[in-house]
């Protein structure tokens, strides 16, 4: 039966391994430091997915005080389609909730445009907003 739990240290390798399979890892960005440092801040965390033996998606969730924020949600190929995605981002909305959080952003990469439908379907709106970044 499939459960979802935030994630613990031990689950680093395989939800990492669940982001490299959806495509979602990207130099110079390390998922390894990624999921460590989500889940020793106090306001993220990571929750899995997992269907009784194995990890099947993964996302992380963080509240700045400000916004909710999304990262890195997969599911892997073959568990997509079933629902496990809204599932995951249900859960991580009710954490968000809980927080105080009164908005959830979230970042799609203009390449990956075909998961604004999922996105849609789930209530999120394209936002007027440009994204602008600076490496530290
Ligand atoms: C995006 C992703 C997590 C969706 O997970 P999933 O488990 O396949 O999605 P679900 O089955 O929960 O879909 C929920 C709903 O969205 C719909 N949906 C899913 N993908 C869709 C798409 N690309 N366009 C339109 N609707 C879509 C489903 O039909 C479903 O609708 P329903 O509830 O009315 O039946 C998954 O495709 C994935 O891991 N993609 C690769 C990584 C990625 O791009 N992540 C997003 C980074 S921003």
């Amino acid at each position: 039966m499939n459960r979802i739990r935030e994630a613990l240290p031990a689950d680093q390798a395989e939800v990492v391994a669940v982001w490299r399979e959806c495509g979602l890892v990207r130099p110079p960005n390390d998922p390894i430091k990624g999921f460590d440092s989500a889940l020793q801040n106090q306001s993220s965390t990571v929750f899995v997915l997992e269907d009784g033996e194995r990890i099947i998606g993964a996302v992380i969730a963080g509240f700045d005080g400000y916004r909710g924020w999304f990262y890195h949600l997969g599911v892997k190929p073959e568990d997509q389609s079933l629902g496990n995605g809204r599932a995951l981002i249900t859960a991580a909305e009710e954490w968000l909730k809980i927080k105080g959080a009164p908005k959830i952003n979230l970042m799609v990469l203009n390449t990956n445009s075909k998961v604004i439908g999922f996105y849609e379907k789930l209530g999120y709106q394209v936002q007027e907003t440009s994204v602008m970044g600076k490496r530290l």
